[in-house]
């Protein structure tokens, strides 16, 4: 059984192997580094389907079952792992957010919702205190922003809630809802996310609202989300919130429909 099944590995390997080899075809490694398509403006209109004909193995990749160290991934569960809605087997990071089951339910991530083009030549080996600031992708793929989104601390200070949501979501009924279906309630309206079944898995579980609002924050700091107007939202506009736009940024509206946003002071 083994056998067979290591045989069967072997000349998948060998079969993608000679995917690669074809699809790469004409194109030499330096070619295919700098191919325009991962630069502006080209990236930003790229399929999927147009990196993974280079990149297959960004999703192809499966975590080791034991590290070196001979931790096995299934007995070794991370403090994020912990969130209700963590299923499954370990997975790598672009699986994660591109193709297990969860991510597919609430999210509808692109390559190039992260991968926003990054050059060669603004990444450096070395990097130091003087580096150009302004070079966003220095030796990142990713604007780190755009991460926090999901992975920001939970903001209870602005809530009226009393402290951290693993403490006091029992005396909101351990349901964001409670008080979400009256404030904020227009939200998610982005081409990345998918608003519809976010809401509905939110009634069932808490758990996927705090999520990503807190329950696998990589940051100390919270994300300053735009603050789109609400039907009953109050004129007065909060400290914390002075300067916040009332609109995501223009390239995650692309191919949505925006609901008709209600004027400020509207009675639900
Ligand atoms: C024609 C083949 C090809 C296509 C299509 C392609 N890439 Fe690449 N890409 C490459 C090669 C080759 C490299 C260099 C790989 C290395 O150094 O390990 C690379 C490198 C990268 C890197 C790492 C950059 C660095 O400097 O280390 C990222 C991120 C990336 N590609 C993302 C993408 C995304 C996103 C797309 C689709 C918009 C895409 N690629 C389309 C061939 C391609
Ligand atoms: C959730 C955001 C996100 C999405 C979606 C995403 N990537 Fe990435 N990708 C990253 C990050 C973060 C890195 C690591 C960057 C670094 O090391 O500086 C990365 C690294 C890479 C690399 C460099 C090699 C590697 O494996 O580290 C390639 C190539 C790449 N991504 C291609 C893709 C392709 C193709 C897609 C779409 C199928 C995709 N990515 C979708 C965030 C993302
Ligand atoms: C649109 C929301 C969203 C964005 C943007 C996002 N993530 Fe995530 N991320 C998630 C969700 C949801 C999960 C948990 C998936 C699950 O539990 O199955 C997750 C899981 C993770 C994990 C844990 C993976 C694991 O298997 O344990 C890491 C690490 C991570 N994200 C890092 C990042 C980084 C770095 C970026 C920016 C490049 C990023 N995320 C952008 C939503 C997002
Ligand atoms: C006691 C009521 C209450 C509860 C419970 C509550 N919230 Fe809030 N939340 C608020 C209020 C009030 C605001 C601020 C409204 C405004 O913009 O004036 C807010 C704002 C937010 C914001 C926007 C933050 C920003 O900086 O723009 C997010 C995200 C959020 N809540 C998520 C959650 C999640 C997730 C939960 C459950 C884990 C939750 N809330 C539970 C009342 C609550
Ligand atoms: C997959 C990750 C994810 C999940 C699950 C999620 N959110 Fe969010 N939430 C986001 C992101 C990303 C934004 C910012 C979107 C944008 O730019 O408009 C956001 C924005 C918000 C805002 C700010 C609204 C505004 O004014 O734009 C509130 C409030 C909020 N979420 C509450 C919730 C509640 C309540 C739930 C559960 C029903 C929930 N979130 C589930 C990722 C998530």
């Amino acid at each position: 059984m083994k056998r067979t099944l290591l045989l069967t590995f072997s000349a998948l390997m060998w079969l993608g192997v000679q995917a690669a080899a074809e699809t790469t075809g004409d194109k030499d490694y330096q070619a295919g580094r700098w191919d325009p398509i991962h630069f502006k403006p080209a990236i930003e209109q790229a399929t999927d389907e147009q990196c993974l004909e280079c990149h297959r193995e960004v999703l192809d990749k499966q975590v080791r079952e034991q590290s070196l160290a001979g931790v096995k991934a299934a007995e070794a569960l991370a403090w994020y792992q912990t969130v209700g809605t963590y299923q499954g087997d370990q997975e790598t990071f672009h699986r994660r957010h591109l193709v297990t089951e969860y991510a597919t339910q609430v999210m509808d991530l692109k390559c190039n919702t992260c991968h926003q083009g990054n050059d060669p030549r603004d990444e450096a080996g070395m990097s130091h205190a003087e580096g150009d600031p302004t070079l966003n992708h220095y030796r990142k793929h990713v604007d780190p922003n755009l991460c926090l989104k999901c992975h920001g601390q939970f903001p209870y200070q602005i809530m009226a809630v009393p402290g951290p949501w693993p403490e006091f979501g029992h005396v909101f009924q351990d349901n964001c809802l409670l008080c979400h279906v009256t404030f904020r309630t227009n939200r998610h309206q982005v081409n990345y996310l998918k608003p519809e079944a976010i809401e509905a898995l939110g009634k069932q579980d808490a758990d996927t609202c705090y999520g990503c609002h807190g329950g696998r924050s990589w940051y100390r700091i919270s994300y300053p989300y735009a603050r789109h107007p609400w039907p009953g939202m109050a004129e007065a506009v909060p400290d914390w919130a002075k300067g916040r736009p009332a609109q995501s940024e223009a390239r995650f509206l692309v191919g949505i429909k925006q609901p008709q946003a209600p004027k400020q002071g509207d009675k639900p």
